[in-house]
């Protein structure tokens, strides 16, 4: 039967996924659709893309308070953090990406969606987003246009541009 009982949406913490997280919230509601947010691990990040992570404030914040425990030193910026040589890079995207797919699964559940999961992986991005919607069984994958790289010029990012190529589902790009 053509119906999305399962969606998942990926989001690196750019603002254009974070558009895609909550499109795929009002559908899920409107659907009665279950949702799985995923995020894969950030790993050769620029620093121009770290600044372009939604909500950053916030999350410099959360984030260099597990990182850097009782330090008083605040960071004005995910770059900033980043840089400094206290922090342990690994153990940092880690973090980061908890609280990326924290807040997302948080704002789904905001929308209105009942059933929703979240999970945070090592990888490939896409070949990650691939392999977690087949084990999940999704029959949506929600991704957005771009990301947190900024090649302008490309309508679609490599991630979201491979996801379409080689998806076994229906995908749903949020532009
Ligand atoms: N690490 C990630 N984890 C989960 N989803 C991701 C990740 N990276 C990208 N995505 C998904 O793919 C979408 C498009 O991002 P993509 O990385 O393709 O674009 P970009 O960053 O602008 O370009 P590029 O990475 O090629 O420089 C994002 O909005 C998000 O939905
Ligand atoms: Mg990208």
């Amino acid at each position: 039967m053509a119906m999305i009982r399962h969606i998942l949406v990926a989001t690196d913490g750019s603002d254009k996924a974070q558009e895609a997280v909550a499109l795929a919230a009002n559908f899920a509601k409107a659907v009665e659709a279950r949702v799985t947010i995923l995020h894969v691990i950030l790993h050769g990040v620029r620093a121009d893309e770290m600044n372009r992570l939604a909500r950053s404030e916030h999350l410099v914040r959360s984030v260099s308070g597990v990182v850097l425990p009782g330090q008083e030193k605040t960071f004005v910026s995910m770059n900033d953090l980043f840089q400094s040589t206290h922090v342990d890079i690994g153990e940092t995207v880690a973090v980061l990406g908890e609280r990326i797919a924290e807040d997302a699964a948080e704002e789904v559940r905001a929308i209105g969606v009942k059933d929703v999961s979240q999970r945070v992986e090592p990888g490939d991005y896409a070949e990650t987003v691939l392999a977690v919607s087949q084990e999940i069984g999704a029959d949506l994958i929600v991704v957005g246009s771009r990301g947190l790289g900024r090649l302008s010029g490309m309508v679609l990012g490599s991630v979201s541009q491979k996801i379409v190529q080689r998806a076994l589902c229906s995908v749903m790009v949020v532009r």
